[in-house]
């Protein structure tokens, strides 16, 4: 069916991502018509810490979505649904105030937290929970943190939610999440899909206090009317339940069923392997979470990707020219700098707030290519340390589609490609995580019978980076000595 009623439609998807939110209008066909994105700030209080205001997401989503509709029918607007940043913590009072700022997933204030429920409930309770063990980031720690040093905060919480779910509940008044979102919240019994009892008694908050959980392209209920007001939409336009960012990036890299693998090179930079069946990672160091099309994945997370690139060229080097930079490099594989991606501390493999950015190898002929080089190459050797423990789970990954603003250098992909040992496809659609929204709106509104048929018929491989053999041994020996340094540098980021 590729109409709705007998017209050609539209879907939007958005993606509230870190940096900003991105939007994409598909049409029934699956083509992506048109792009928007507009930016938030984002505020580090403390080093490690790291809050956004959802008001913000919200006025941008609602400026993005008049923008995209622009000039289109809005009769023809049939769903929307959204892809959204993992683990933050938003709190709404009794008059569904925003209480404070959003502790985003990237922020490592709770240490302590994650240590008492690691150590003190202990990994192996959580894992029975929950399929997973607490990292800093992850909201249940959050909430033990709030209870601690915001008590007053904590007290006037009604309702619990995670950012995208921040904006279907302004769109439609409906309080919903979706699995994927819901896996990462330290809350959620993945197996079972739906909330643990016992992890709110943890964190000693009330089951009613979070959504209700639906599949990610189920229909949660349709915009409001002042939402359609506000926003340029209709109000008969379906929502559909919407994943997480990387589940979202997932549908839209056909990502679904056993074995597939996508690699995101956002802000942060994670690798999505794919099941029909529920692992757990008997050390938990991979995420084991639902995905968005009614199944299961294990995940790594790395906390700085593309945003160490972005902090080297704009904040370091002052420039944008990022491939003017990259052109400068020098010959793959002999670099004798190396870099340690870990500006906001590090989740996996590490699960170490305290990590920090380290340079080491400099001489006095080092260049600023070298530099750029090293950063691109670090962020990819720690891609390898993720990829490592899932091949020791038996998992065999012979190729990974890639996604994320870091996927526009073909430099990149091509030492993502050497040091991963991995052919790389390139698919037709690079926006991820909003191209994966619109798939479950159009889900959801019956365009497609199932999330698997539609990235079937919609999404296609452009085009295949190969490993090289000589290249891929050089970078083996130089991962040889990069995994070496994190020890070697540990005790130093406690003390620092
Ligand atoms: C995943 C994670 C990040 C955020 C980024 O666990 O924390 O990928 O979702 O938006």
């Amino acid at each position: 069916m590729h109409t709705y009623g007998g017209e050609r439609v539209f879907y939007i998807g958005v993606d509230l991502g870190t940096s900003s939110v991105k939007l994409l209008l598909m049409d029934s066909y699956g083509k992506a018509v048109k792009t928007v994105s507009r930016e938030y700030p984002i505020s580090f209080p403390r080093s490690g810490w790291s809050e956004q205001n959802p008001e913000d997401w919200y006025s941008e989503t609602l400026a993005g979505i008049r923008e995209l509709t622009d000039g289109v029918d809005k009769t023809q607007l049939a769903g929307i649904s959204f892809g959204g940043q993992m683990h933050g913590l938003v709190i709404l009072d009794e008059n569904d105030e925003v209480i404070r700022p959003c502790i985003l997933w990237n922020d490592g204030r709770t240490k302590e937290e994650c240590d008492y429920l690691n150590e003190q409930i202990g990994k192996s309770v959580l894992s029975d929970y929950v399929a997973n063990i607490a990292f800093a980031g992850f909201t249940a720690p959050k909430l033990l943190w709030l209870k601690k040093h915001e008590p007053e905060n904590f007290r006037r919480i009604k309702k619990i939610m995670l950012p995208k779910d921040y904006l279907v509940y302004m769109l439609t008044g409906v309080f919903s999440t979706d699995v994927s979102d819901a896996s990462g919240t330290l809350l959620f019994d993945v197996k079972n899909r739906c909330w643990s009892k016992e992890m709110c008694n943890i964190c000693g908050i009330k089951e009613d206090m979070l959504p209700r959980v639906f599949e990610s392209y189920e229909c949660v209920g349709t915009v409001s009317d002042s939402a359609a007001q506000l926003s340029g939409m209709t109000a008969s336009m379906r929502v559909a339940a919407g994943a997480g960012d990387n589940a979202a990036a997932a549908v839209a890299a056909g990502i679904i069923g056993e074995g597939g693998c996508n690699i995101s090179l956002g802000t942060s930079g994670t690798i999505f392997i794919s099941s029909d069946k529920f692992y757990v990672d008997e050390n938990n160091a991979l995420h084991s979470f639902c995905d968005g099309s009614g199944k299961y994945h294990l995940m790594g997370c790395m906390l700085s990707a593309a945003s160490c690139n972005k902090w080297w060229m704009e904040n370091i080097l002052k420039t944008k020219e990022y491939m003017q930079e990259q052109e400068n490099m020098g010959s793959l594989g002999e670099n004798h700098v190396y870099f340690l991606p870990y500006l906001m501390g590090e989740r996996s493999p590490h699960n170490n707030p305290n990590a920090r950015g380290t340079f080491i190898g400099m001489s006095m002929n080092t260049t600023r290519g070298d530099m750029t080089q090293a950063v691109l190459e670090g962020v990819a050797f720690a891609f390898k340390d993720m990829l490592e423990i899932a091949e020791n789970l038996g998992i065999n990954v012979e190729r990974s589609k890639i996604c994320g603003g870091g996927a526009k250098s073909k430099y990149w992909i091509k030492i993502l490609a050497n040091v991963l040992d991995l052919k790389i496809d390139i698919p037709n659609n690079e926006e991820g995580p909003s191209y994966g929204a619109a798939i479950l709106a159009a889900t959801a509104c019956g365009e497609y019978r199932d999330v698997q048929e539609a990235a079937g018929k919609l999404v296609k491989v452009v085009e295949t980076i190969e490993p090289e053999r000589e290249l891929v041994e050089k970078y083996q020996k130089q991962y040889e000595i990069f995994r070496q340094i994190y020890p070697a540098c540990k005790e130093i980021y406690d003390i620092l």
